[in-house]
Parts: structure tokens; sequence; C-alpha cells
């Protein structure tokens, strides 16, 4: 064997051990989902996870409790924690809340339906299986899961002079049915797991409300809530993470900011609602469709300028992560293409991803939303199915695997 043929193949070897070992690194990556033994923590701008930083790649899912309720749908929340995890992503977040009406979680104050409470138990525990961690929301601002006009409702019923549904803010009734409804979520025990919620590791954060928002454009009314709601959750768990769970609009706390919104404001104050100490994270939502009466273009500077702006001011004036908890395209829109989606979808993952490796604040983005085969009944034209949508697909995956890799 001659000296050239020797060095080829030691060239060889060296490629083929390479390769072997990325394949290795891959498939485990794809195999290690295993269930999460330890909680995230923040240190400054950034997640740890035993002593290392932490990203994710996530997803939403509002549905997981509801069609765990049911015997005919429950099967899907097994296969969509088992798909996503096939595709590397590691988050989701849900609601822990349903207030009221169809399979409600909570049917009046303080009266809990156990059928509905064992769905949310299966949920965390399948969760936890698959190696993906949970934002857990808490209430919602809008009427589809009861949210803050139910609880309204409830203190209507008791004799509150209650006159609209923002005086869930502020009503002492509706705040103290909240605090009840905190109580006795994070202090659950799991039926499954055995694991109270609040010393659940697969569990990675509450979230206040999903996407507050009050006719109050002071900004007082949403604040003074955040403030007693965070320092309330926190003296009853102080393991897990806590956000807000802002779309991200900028009120008086900088009013030179307020030209970055996307042309109205929300009465929440991404600054100071942040600020609050208790608060451990930050979070934007992006929807392309909040611009809609512009052309492209004045959308596509609105979108850079919305994520740059945040992820700026999460790194110099709050000092905390922040992740871009929800986004998307919606199919029923005119003139849309599965193009236009994964273009919004790359370009988002790629300022996460730029953010993340250099050791920014943002640390991951979750889109809204995913589904599996057979929900087209509840489609919004938003949802992902992975087999429906290769190209998509495909970007997500990606952005698993590289998230994975940052040191
Ligand atoms: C947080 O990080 C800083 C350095 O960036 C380090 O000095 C400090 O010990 C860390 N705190 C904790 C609680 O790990
Ligand atoms: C889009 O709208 C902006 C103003 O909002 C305008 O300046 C720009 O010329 C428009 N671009 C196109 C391609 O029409
Ligand atoms: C994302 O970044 C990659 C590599 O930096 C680049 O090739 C690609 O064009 C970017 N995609 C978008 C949509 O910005």
């Amino acid at each position: 064997m001659g000296f050239q043929n020797l060095v080829l193949m030691s060239f060889m070897m060296i490629l083929c051990i390479s390769l072997y070992v990325n394949c290795i690194d891959i498939a485990e990556e794809r195999i290690v989902a295993q269930r999460p033994n330890d909680f995230i923590k923040r240190n400054g701008t950034r997640f740890f996870l035993n002593g290392k930083p932490h990203y994710f790649n996530g997803f939403n899912a509002y549905w997981l409790m509801i069609f765990a309720a049911d015997p005919s749908t429950s099967s899907k929340v097994t296969t969509v924690f088992q798909e996503a995890s096939k595709h590397g992503l590691n988050l989701a977040r849900t609601w822990a809340f349903n207030d009221g009406g169809y399979k409600a979680l909570q049917t009046s104050p303080g009266i809990y339906d156990e059928n509905v409470f064992r769905a949310l138990d299966a949920v965390i525990s399948e969760a936890g299986k698959y190696g993906i961690r949970l934002i857990l929301s808490l209430v919602d601002n809008w009427k589809a899961g009861g949210g803050k006009n139910q609880y309204v409702q409830w203190a209507k019923q008791r004799g509150q002079s209650v006159r609209t549904e923002d005086d869930f803010f502020s009503n002492p009734l509706t705040k103290q049915f909240y605090k009840n409804h905190v109580k006795t979520v994070l202090t659950r025990k799991n039926t499954v797991t055995g694991l109270l919620y609040k010393d659940d590791p697969t569990i990675f954060s509450w979230e206040l409300m999903n996407e507050p928002r009050s006719l109050d454009l002071s900004g007082k009314q949403v604040q003074d809530w955040v403030k007693e709601m965070a320092a309330y959750l926190k003296s009853i768990d102080n393991n897990h993470l806590l956000q807000v769970g802002l779309e991200g609009f900028y009120g008086n706390s900088i009013p030179q900011r307020k030209q970055f919104n996307p042309g109205y404001e929300g009465g929440s104050d991404f600054i100071s609602n942040n600020l609050v100490p208790e608060i451990d994270y930050a979070t934007i939502h992006l929807y392309p469709q909040w611009m809609s009466r512009f052309n492209q273009s004045r959308q596509d500077v609105f979108i850079e300028r919305w994520v740059s702006m945040h992820i700026q001011d999460a790194q110099n004036v709050l000092r905390k992560p922040i992740l871009l908890a929800e986004f998307g395209l919606n199919s029923r829109i005119r003139g849309y293409t599965v193009a236009q989606r994964d273009r919004l979808y790359a370009k988002l993952y790629n300022w996460t991803y730029f953010s993340a490796s250099h050791k920014g604040p943002c640390a991951g983005a979750a889109f809204w939303q995913l589904f599996v085969e057979g929900m087209e009944n509840m489609a919004d034209g938003y949802e992902i199915v992975f087999q429906h949508n290769p190209s998509t697909t495909n970007i997500i995956s990606q952005q698993s695997l590289r998230m994975s890799k940052i040191q």
C-alpha cells in the first residue's frame, strides 16, 4: 500500500468516524426525549438547565386538555407530542383553564370538573414522556375559553357591581376567584405522575393570562394586576418561571416606543409589565395580519422592527430572556402562498437563532399552531399538520436541530 493511499485511507476513516459520530448525535437528539427532571432556571438574559444555557423550539396547541378529556380524541394528545418530539420540538404552550361552558375545567368559581382536571394531568404526563416542556396559561383575555368575561359574569351573579369585562383586573371578587384558580392549579396533585404541579419540572413556566388587554390605556389596570398576581403566584411556587402572556405592545413607560406598535395599543405595557420583579422573562406575539391594511413591504418593515426592538429591550432595559411565544400566517388571507408562510417562519427563526447563538436574550419561538391529522373541523387557517405541510415542517426541524446545538 503506497503512502498516498494510506493518507487517503486515513482521511476516509476520519471522515467515516466523524460522519458516524454525527449520525449518532442526530439519532440521539431524536431519542433523548427523556422526562424532564430538573427545573429551567434563569440567570440574567438566559435560561439555564443544569448550569448550561437552554434554548427552545416550540409550538402552540391550546386544545390539548379538551382533547384529552374526550375518549374519542384523547389519542391525538399522545400523537401530537410524539410527532413534535420527532421534529425536535421541546416546548408546548397550552391552556390550563377553561372557564364555564363546554368541557369546562372550572365550571363555576372554585368548582372543578375532575374528569377535565385528569385530562390536564394526562397532558402534562404525556408531554414529559416525550421530553417536551410546557408553558401553562392560567386565564384568557378572550371569550373562547371563558376568560375574563366569564369571571366578571360570575362576580355579577354574586351581586358585584361590575360594568365591563376589564373589571376582571380590578374587582376584588374576580381577583379572588383568579387567585383561587392559581392556587388550585399549582397545588394540584397529578393523578398520573403523583407530582404536585408546582413540583413538576415538565412545566417550564406559568403564564398569568393569554394576551392581557384592557381599555384602560393608561396601563395602570393591567400593571397593578400583574404586580399583585405575580407576587401571589410566586408565594405558592418559586420553582417555576413566570411570564405575563403579553403580545408586546408598548405603553406609556417609554412613549417613544409606541411608533413600533402595529397602530394600536392594548392597555398593557411591554416594559413596565415585564419589569415586575416576579416576572422572569418577556414574550411577544407576532401576526402579519395586524398590518393587513398595509402592503407587503410595509409589513416586512414592521415585522423586522417589532422583533428587533423587543429583543434589544429585553437585553438592555429588562435584562431578562424573551420568547416569541406566538406567531403564524393565516392560509385564508387573500393571495396566501406556502412560500409566504415559509418565508415568515425562516425569517423569524433566523433572528431567534442569531440572538440565541450570540448569547442574546431571545431563547426560542413557538408557532401558532400545531395540529395532527383529522382535526380539520377546528382549523383556523394557521394550523400546521406535519404530513400536509412538508416544506414548513422541514424549516421547523432544521430550527430544532440548530437551536439544540447552541452551546
Ligand atoms: C449568573 O451568572 C453570573 C455570570 O454571568 C455568575 O457570576 C453567577 O454566579 C450566576 N448566578 C447563578 C445563581 O448561577
Ligand atoms: C408600500 O406602502 C408604503 C407606505 O406605507 C409606500 O411608501 C411604498 O411605496 C409601498 N410599496 C409598494 C411596493 O407599493
Ligand atoms: C436565514 O439565514 C440563512 C443563513 O444565514 C440565509 O441563507 C437565509 O437566506 C435566511 N433566510 C431568511 C428568510 O432570512
